[in-house]
């Protein structure tokens, strides 16, 4: 039984909480798009981990962790995730499945996602530069290097010598240094022997778990409006974060999801550019940065802030088929006396929906909001959900007399035990 997790907003929602806390009770756990844009954090018993490719289930020991072909891998940044875990967990070496399909992350591919922003100037898209845009490109433009290629050092120096001088072309028009092709070979195949124990075939072992009727946490990365197709385009990411792309990016078919969750926070954040209906720009922004604690796991960047959306929301639940919305961080908003929520926008006076506009339209729309009693007390050591203030049980069934689906988790503080199963 398949149970996705993923982003409603715009990503850092706290899917890796939601993860680590739901496969405690799960068979396997599995990334399957994005790469090491994501940053999820991790607080439990061990510590605290900010994973950027490696999915929440590794602090599972009896969980099979998979990383399957729709992840692009930064072979430096998981021998680093890889070394940090193994100091704290047992040999994970024989549960931990890297799939040979995975393109890999070249360093002239973060070179250009850097040159590219900075040769956009203010038109920028504001990516994490870990070189995401550049290698999905490379990837369906048939010019990728895959974990396949480093089976075999003269398939892998073959490509480079094709690929390279044309991407050196590039960096150079655009005003960078060329790279130098032996140096890139000799770098990157002593980084590839570091990982290549877990490069490991990933559809077989998942199918099998999947006919045995095991339990298989998904773990999104980003979020619906950052999804390639859905989200709110150039002002997206590379991949595509809707369920159905479990199936091209590792192979299950998509009629064994089960259960679809989608984790929002409390109100909305976003990092990098493009359009934000509810931001603030005023001290109920500041205030929700600072109390949020609002800056990127990635890349430490604020993160812009706003009211919750529910016209995002509502099109998250049916663009993802949702079954049910987890809510994380309740106890940010504490210390509000009032609180606003978008039920919907205008333009130019008329309703607009989401889905009839493109980022340039989202950027000038208006949102029509509903004021709310804040709660005004501390929620952050609450365990059940009739304990909760009786404002905060108000703004919760407000979002869900709008969603039309259950809110099946409130989390109030990144804790495991700091989690309301409602
Ligand atoms: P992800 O990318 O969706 O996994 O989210 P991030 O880890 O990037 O950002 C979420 C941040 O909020 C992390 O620092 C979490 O530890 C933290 N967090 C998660 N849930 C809660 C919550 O309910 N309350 C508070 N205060 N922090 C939370
Ligand atoms: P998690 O999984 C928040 C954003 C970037 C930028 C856009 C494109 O932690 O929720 P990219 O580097 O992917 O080409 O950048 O997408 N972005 C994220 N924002 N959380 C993320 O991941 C993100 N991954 C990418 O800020 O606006
Ligand atoms: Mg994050």
């Amino acid at each position: 039984m398949i149970h996705l997790v993923i982003g409603a907003q715009w990503g850092d929602e706290g899917k890796g909480k939601i993860v680590d806390l739901l496969s405690q009770k799960a068979d396997a756990s599995v990334r399957f798009h994005g790469g090491n844009n994501a940053g999820h954090t991790i607080v439990n018993h061990l510590g605290r981990f900010p994973l950027h490719l490696i999915s929440a289930g590794i602090f599972n020991i009896k969980c099979q962790v998979f990383i399957t072909n729709g992840v692009i891998v930064d072979l430096e940044v998981l021998n680093q995730e890889i070394e940090t875990l193994k100091k704290v967990l047992p040999d994970f070496k024989k549960r931990l499945f890297l799939s040979p399909r995975c393109h890999v992350i070249m360093p002239y591919h973060k070179i250009l996602d850097k040159l590219y922003e900075k040769t956009k100037g203010k038109a920028k898209t504001g990516t994490t530069g870990r070189g995401i845009g550049p290698t999905y490109a490379d990837k369906v433009s048939y010019n990728g290097i895959r974990l396949f290629d480093f089976f075999d050092n003269n398939r892998l120096k073959e490509k480079l010598s094709v690929i390279l001088p044309l991407k050196n072309k590039i960096i150079v028009g655009l005003g960078g240094t060329p790279l130098k092709l032996d140096e890139v070979y000799q770098e990157e195949i002593a980084k590839f022997k570091k990982i290549a124990s877990y490069v490991k075939e990933t559809f077989s072992p998942l199918m099998k778990l999947v006919a045995t009727n095991k339990k298989i946490i998904y773990e999104g990365a980003q979020g619906t409006f950052l999804d390639n197709d859905w989200g709110t385009y150039p002002y997206v990411t590379g991949s595509n974060t809707v369920p159905g792309n479990i199936n091209a990016a590792s192979g299950i078919p998509a009629q064994y999801i089960k259960r679809v969750t989608a984790v929002s926070k409390t109100y909305t954040t976003r990092v990098g550019s493009g359009p934000f209906p509810t931001e603030l720009f005023n001290a109920d922004g500041e205030k929700i940065r600072t109390n949020g604690n609002e800056f990127g796991t990635t890349t430490g960047r604020p993160r812009r802030c706003g009211w919750l959306d529910l016209e995002l929301l509502r099109f998250a639940v049916q663009i993802n088929g949702l079954t049910d919305l987890v809510i994380t961080k309740l106890d940010v908003l504490d210390d509000f006396k009032t609180l606003k929520i978008a039920i919907g926008y205008t333009l130019n006076g008329k309703r607009i929906k989401y889905i009839d506009c493109d980022s340039y339209l989202l950027g000038k729309v208006k949102p029509i909001y509903k004021i709310m009693k804040g709660w005004q007390q501390s929620t952050s050591k609450i365990k059940k959900f009739k304990d909760l203030p009786k404002e905060a049980k108000n703004y919760l069934k407000e979002i869900e007399k709008n969603i039309k689906i259950p809110i099946s988790i409130v989390s109030v503080g990144p804790e495991r035990n700091q989690t309301i199963f409602c």
